[in-house]
This record gives C-alpha cells, structure tokens and sequence, in this order.
C-alpha cells in the first residue's frame, strides 16, 4: 500500500510548506496553515482510461505559429458577451465568483439554456429537480442542455466523452474532487488539482468551461490565490443582496479588457439584462430634492448616468459622521477639506452622508463635480436645477479638471434629454452642433455662481 503523504498548504494563498507553521511566510496570514493529503502516485491526465504517450512540446519559431483568430462562442446574452469581450473564446477556463445568493448559478443556467449549443451543466450544489425548479422560472425548455450531479472528476470527464458538449459549466469548483488527491473537496489540494485537469480538458478539447467559485468573507475567492492565476478569465457578480441590480465585472482576462461591466436586475423570471443603465440608475423622481446631483460616469467603454444624494445636517453629537455608499470615504473627506478650506463652507460640524443609488459602486473620479454639487445643494437646502448632468474631477486646490472620453459622457446626457452639462473648461471637446447646452468651469467657485446663482 502507498504511504500516505502529507503536506501544509496555506489555505489562503497555497504556498506549501514542509511543517506546520503559524504565519505564513508568502501571503502573512495567521491561522491558515492546514494539513492535507496527497498523493503523487499513479497521477494521470483528465483522460484517465487513455494510456497515450503525452508527446513532449516542440519549441517552433513565432514567426512560424499560424495565428487563429481566437473563435468565440457567442452567448445570446449580450452584457455577458460584452464582459468577456465578445464571447467565450474555445479552450478557455472562466472563473465566476461571488456571495452566495448573489445569482452566480441563475446567470450561468440562464444562459446554458438559451445557448445554441450543447451544454453541459455540472451541479455539485443541487439536485437536477432543483435546478429543473429553477430553469422552469427562467425560461421555456432546451433540448440542448444537459445536467449532471456529479462532483467527481474522472466521472465527469467520463459523461463528457459521451456527450461531448460544447460548453461545460462547473458549480462550484469547491464541490469537485478527484481521486488521485486524497484530502476533501474544497481543500487547496483538491480545487488546485481539479482545477489544472479541468483546464488540461478545456485545453486539448477546445472547450471552454466555465467555473462558479464562492468567495471569502473578505469577497475573495475561496482557495488559492493560484486559482486565479491558472485560470483565463475571472468574473465577479456583486450588487446588494437588498438591491435588485447586479454587476458583472472581469477582474482578469487574458482575452479582453477588464474595463467592461455588464449589468442585470434580478427579477421573478431571473436575471434581466439592463442594456441601457442609465435610465435605471437616475430615480424618476416627480418632485426634485435638494442634495441630488446626477453625474456622467464612464464604465469600461459605456458612459453612465448615475445620481448622487448628499445629506448635510447638524452634528447631533460632538464628532461629526462622514459616510459614503458606493463612493470612496477618503476621497468624500478630501472633498470636504476643499469646500471648507477653498470656498469657505462650514462643514467641519457637520454631519456628512453620500450615497450612490441603485447600489453601484463608482470610483471613476468625473463624479466629483456632481459629489460637491449635491453636498452643497444639501447644505444651502437649494435643488440643483432638474436636467443638470455633471462630468469633471475636483482637484487639492478646488480647480476643476478635465476627465477622459468627454464626447461620449455629453452625448450620452444629451441622448438621455438633459440640457445642460457642466464640465471642466480644460477639457477638449470635439463635439459639435450639440442641442445641449455645455458649460465651462474652471474653479469650485464658478461651481457656486453656477448653482446657487
Ligand atoms: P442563486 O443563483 O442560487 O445564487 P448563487 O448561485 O450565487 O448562490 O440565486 C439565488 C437567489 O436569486 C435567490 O435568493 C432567489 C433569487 N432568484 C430570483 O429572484 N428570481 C429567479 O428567477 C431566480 C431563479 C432566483
Ligand atoms: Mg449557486
């Protein structure tokens, strides 16, 4: 009988380690360290049944590599095509992360059904009746998509030889296991030696196959750092579980830029795609409050409009509150040094609040002009003037400074019905014969001149 072999991986970045230690040295976690089994005996490729010689790689000349344009399979769900830069490029491995409850396994069975492709979902989570549960709210029925509850290896590649999919979806990658590692499912072992399997198949076959991964309380993804790393492309679905509105970033993609975002709204028939943004994020409110400013952010290649509300009140206790949703807090108090330091506003004994509506998250730095109009339209209790777009950064001296693709973010106020833009006078404008109305400003102080009159 093989010994049984052991060694200490940390379980939050999987450096190895002979002994058990404390800390660990790679990533300074405490606590991390954890014992598991492996086993290096009789390992074999995802093809286990198949004694083929592995033929050894032959370097060849660049110039000799006959380019391929990358296939993409293309999905018929546009924000997710968007996001990987137009699709699903064959041989590739996507790992999709996010909080449990998120929708991670609603957006990946959505698209398998409406896929003009064999599809092979691989679920570890639940049982077919459930996922049948949850493809009959989705959408109407798909001859192409097949289900499996499996979460061994050789058994799944077993199924896959016989059914021979064009698309392979895993949930989740800590359910799999394989039999030549020995610690259980979930361990960095087991997700590290599935994983290269899964991706030695993705390879050889020109199958692209998607993961779901959980993530950590601290929102990373569970297991190793490496994981990351072996993979082609990461995902993260993130949005407020109380919001309905849900975004789909890449945080890594060796295909495409990570700039994009597609973004979704949960719905009773699952996930909807919001392929307009805009008019979502702006609250279609009849009667206009003080302290509500709409900025023109850009997402990826997308502009955004997106409302900012400010609440400016009395401190009731000694120390004043700051606080930001979905706005970076340091930035916010930079913002309020400059009002207090440049334009002379009081707000040291204030009480300050942010908030980003419909649960976005945006650190594009060309909503800062609209963050400062909506916090001294909160403060002075004055309404910005309805059909106002903002799109500039606000600098340490209180200038305003230009931000980048300034055409995009006026046309994009302009197409959405908005009159007026205020934008910094630095800023090139191509544009021209616009219906709507720019103006140019140089200082906080014009800012002012501009609101309040
Ligand atoms: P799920 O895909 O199971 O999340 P994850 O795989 O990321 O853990 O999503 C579950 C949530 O989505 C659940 O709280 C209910 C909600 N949901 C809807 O609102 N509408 C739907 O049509 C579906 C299928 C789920
Ligand atoms: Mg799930």
């Amino acid at each position: 009988m093989a010994k049984v072999k052991t060694a200490y991986y940390c379980q939050n970045c999987g450096a190895a380690y002979s002994k058990w230690q404390g800390q660990c040295n790679t990533c300074k976690e405490w606590n991390t360290i954890a014992e598991e089994i492996i086993q290096k005996e009789d390992k074999k490729t995802w093809k286990s049944d198949k004694t083929s010689k592995i033929k050894a790689a032959q370097p060849v000349r660049i110039s000799d590599i006959e380019t391929t344009k990358e296939a993409r399979l293309k999905t018929l769900n546009q924000e997710f095509n968007r996001v990987l830069g137009g699709g699903l490029v064959s041989g590739s491995l996507t790992l999709l992360g996010g909080e449990p409850g998120i929708g991670k396994s609603t957006l990946l069975l959505q698209i398998a059904l409406q896929l003009p492709y064999k599809t092979l979902y691989v679920s570890g989570e639940e049982s077919a009746q459930q996922i049948k549960m949850r493809a009959q709210r989705i959408t109407p029925n798909s001859d192409l998509c097949y289900i499996l509850t499996e979460t061994k290896t050789q058994n799944i590649f077993k199924q896959i030889e016989d059914i021979q999919p064009d698309i392979v979806v895993i949930d989740s990658i800590q359910t799999l296991h394989t039999d030549y590692v020995e610690s259980s499912a979930g361990s960095i072992s087991q997700i590290r030696e599935t994983t290269s399997e899964l991706i030695k198949f993705a390879k050889e076959t020109g199958t692209p196959v998607i993961l779901i991964g959980h993530i950590t309380k601290d929102g990373a993804i569970a297991g190793p750092k490496i994981l990351e790393h072996m993979v082609d492309t990461v995902l993260q679905f993130e949005g407020d579980r109380n919001h309905v509105y849900r975004i789909l970033r890449a945080l890594k993609n060796r295909y495409g830029s990570t700039h994009e975002i597609g973004i979704y709204e949960m719905q009773s028939t699952g996930l909807r795609e919001v392929l307009n943004p805009s008019e979502i994020l702006i609250s279609k409110n009849t009667s206009p409050l003080s302290g509500n400013a709409i900025a023109v952010s850009i997402e990826g290649m997308r502009p955004l409009l997106i409302e900012i509300q400010a609440l400016v009140s009395t401190a009731v206790y000694g120390t004043p509150q700051r606080s930001a949703t979905g706005y970076n807090a340091k930035r916010l108090n930079m913002l309020l040094a400059v009002l207090e330091k440049r334009a002379g506003f009081r707000l040291g004994a204030k009480d300050v609040f942010l908030n980003i509506t419909g649960g976005m998250s945006v650190d594009d730095p060309a909503i800062d002009l609209a963050v400062v109009a909506a916090i001294l339209s909160s403060n002075e209790d004055i309404l910005v003037e309805k059909n106002v777009a903002f799109a500039g950064e606000v600098g340490l001296s209180g200038e305003i400074r230009p931000v980048n693709k300034i055409d995009q973010r006026i046309s994009e106020a302009e197409k959405l019905g908005f009159l007026k833009i205020i934008v910094a006078k630095h800023n090139k404008i191509g544009l021209k014969n616009t219906k709507i109305e720019i103006v140019l400003i140089s200082k906080i102080e014009d800012l002012i001149t501009e609101l309040f009159g």
